[in-house]
């Protein structure tokens, strides 16, 4: 979603500020702007390559603020894009979230006599802020007194024509970070734009304001200045590169071996069968005693919260409900909060109704755990307690690596919970040797890319399919059809294989071809009679299925495979085919696979 950039310091920020849009392009935006203090405003429509090409040579600072905008209040075109500006064009500001009350503060200030250029709730931000400083007062003051004046999320960045040497930067429900080098400070909504420059940051928090010069950077909360504690970030700028791969997709499907090693590092305890969470130390024993989680997530977090489900029920036996987050938000939150748990999946920490589910549930009482890659992420930072998912930066709209990674933190907090209840140590201690031996299980799998992509060949014009799956494979066939849709396009639908009967079994024709996953699992029988089904139907089948399962290529059109390992792992292994096949359909297609089309990487608009 919309990115944030700024600099302040001795070098020309143009260049710094271009570099910086560019790093958040993954997020997804349509059009892109900036203001360079002594220069004045540039903004496009369309990518920031676009926006590159109209910056004149002399268009040079040393200090600007810079924006990618994904459209919310108005089209994706040059006048909506940021930074937006006051009555005086005095002021420049950029914001990220949504001013809920701008409607009724414009129609206000058109009574007044104000008009505007745009569509946007940011422009009037911009004039209500340009009105506050019209009373002559500094910067940060127009800012703290107009954003009393507005509902609703923000982090912005403000510059004025009068005071070159300043950026007001302030943040409620949306993320921002200070960047601090030695000579300069770095303002942006995440920190791939800083990692080129600094890995030392300040996190803002919801409801504080910064002032940023070339040598100096204060935070306040209202009037009083704060001492923040300043963080070293754990990613450098190389990690998030494409490494020789063609799209961060691949390479981040690449990385997963090495993923769940990371992801598993020091966590797993082989004696005592168990697995060992520092996150979640202070809460161990509220754990012991919890009798119902409740997991929320949106998109892929969600499907990987109902893989935890699977696992968390079978090796512990605590009930677990899994919520839509943009559902959860909005329902009324039943039984015992004191013995309940909420446990938020989120790979960017910065999904808008994932974090509201959280504030919800703490406010009804219950403890909240997250299980976040972001370090310093909103919801890392809300949230009571956690686990760090350490699958490095994802920078592919399409989770992969960060889905698997999170079912491996759901698999830990599974076998924890079951280690302090009934889970037996010599079971648990099986379980934690499976774990261990995932990684080079996936490298198996990606070491047969090569074959996925020539089944891939073979289906790239295939406009509908489905995803089949049943118990440990259920939430797969889900995942499998999300990333069917968001990145090859292609119209996808996920379906417990034992529904197929009651409806969606009218679809079937050749030209639907039904993806089955069909490992050799307690429910393989079950699964089996469904494929035979759909082929009885003239459906074509694409099975992915265990190693040695000589029978699959006499059952599907094509077959995909994968090693063995304990049955509630195999999400694990199952879902990566999925992932490559999707790939390289889109390859196929030609489709823009890192940046599919209306999509954003980090969802912080509800
Ligand atoms: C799908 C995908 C999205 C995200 C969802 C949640 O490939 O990436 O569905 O999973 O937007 O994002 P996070 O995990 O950042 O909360």
């Amino acid at each position: 979603m919309c990115g944030i950039v700024g600099y302040i310091g001795k070098k020309n920020a143009t260049p710094i500020l271009m570099q910086g849009l560019r790093a958040l392009e993954y997020r997804g935006y349509d059009s892109a702007g900036l203001y360079v203090a002594g220069k004045g405003v540039l903004k496009r429509a369309g990518k920031v390559d676009v926006l590159a090409a109209a910056i004149p040579k002399e268009f040079s600072g040393n200090a600007g603020i810079a924006h990618t905008r994904w459209a919310t209040h108005g089209p994706p075109t040059e006048k909506n894009a940021h930074p937006h500006t006051d009555t005086s064009r005095t002021i420049w500001v950029v914001h990220n979230g949504i001013v809920e009350n701008y409607a009724e503060l414009r129609e206000a200030m058109i009574q007044r006599g104000t008009t505007f250029e745009s569509d946007t709730d940011t422009e009037v931000l911009a004039k209500l802020i340009g009105e506050e400083y019209g009373m002559g007062v500094v910067l940060e003051d127009a800012v703290t007194r107009a954003l009393k004046k507005i509902n609703g999320t923000y982090a912005l960045a403000v510059m004025s024509e009068r005071e070159p040497d300043k950026i007001v930067a302030a943040r409620l429900g949306s993320p921002l970070l200070i960047g601090i080098a030695n000579d300069a400070y770095f303002l942006a909504s995440d920190a791939t734009p800083i990692l080129p420059h600094t890995r030392r940051v300040i996190y803002l928090d919801d409801g504080e304001l910064s002032i940023l010069s070339p040598n100096a950077c204060m935070v306040r909360r209202e009037f009083e200045t704060l001492s923040k504690k300043i963080e070293v970030l754990e990613w450098d700028a190389e990690t998030a590169k494409k490494q020789g791969h063609e799209h961060f997709m691949l390479k981040e499907i690449m990385e997963i071996p090495e993923v769940i090693k990371n992801t598993l590092r020091g966590r797993l305890d082989f004696n005592e069968g168990t697995s060992v969470l520092s996150g979640l130390q202070n809460v161990a024993s509220r754990l012991a005693n919890i009798q119902r989680i409740i997991i929320t997530g949106c998109g892929s977090a969600y499907y990987a919260g109902l893989a935890g489900k699977n696992l968390i029920e079978e090796f512990s036996g605590v009930p677990v409900e899994v919520e839509i987050a943009s559902e959860l938000r909005y329902r009324r939150f039943t039984g015992d909060s004191k013995h309940s748990i909420l446990l938020a999946v989120s790979q960017s920490g910065e999904t808008a109704d994932t974090l509201e589910a959280i504030r919800i549930a703490k406010r009804h009482g219950m403890l909240t755990l997250g299980i976040v890659n972001v370090v310093g992420s909103s919801i890392a930072r809300e949230t009571d307690a956690g686990v760090y998912n350490h699958a490095g930066p994802e920078i592919s709209v399409a989770s992969t690596k960060g889905f698997i990674s999170q079912i491996i933190v759901l698999a830990l907090i599974a076998l924890m919970l079951g280690r302090q209840r009934s889970l037996q140590k010599a079971k648990g201690r099986g379980l934690a040797r499976f774990l261990s031996e995932l990684p080079e299980k996936v490298s198996e799998i990606l070491g047969r890319k090569d074959m996925v992509a020539e089944v891939a060949k073979r289906y790239a014009s295939m406009q509908n399919a489905l995803c089949i799956g049943r118990k440990f494979q259920y939430p797969v066939a889900f995942e499998g059809a999300l990333k069917l849709k968001e990145v090859a396009y292609l119209h996808a639908e996920g379906y417990g294989a034992g529904e197929m009967k009651h409806g969606p079994l009218a679809l079937i024709e050749s030209s639907v071809p039904t993806i089955a996953l069909l490992p050799m699992d307690s429910v393989y029988e079950k699964t089996r009679s469904n494929v035979e089904e759909i082929r009885a139907r003239g459906g074509k089948v694409i099975a992915v299925t265990t190693e040695g399962n000589e029978a699959a290529a006499r059952l599907a059109d094509d077959v995909l495979f994968v090693p063995t390992t304990h049955e509630a792992f195999l999400p694990v292994l199952t879902v990566i085919p999925l992932q490559l096949f999707t790939y390289y359909i889109a390859k196929e297609r030609g489709l823009p696979i890192d940046k599919p089309r209306n999509l954003a990487k980090s969802v912080t608009v509800e």
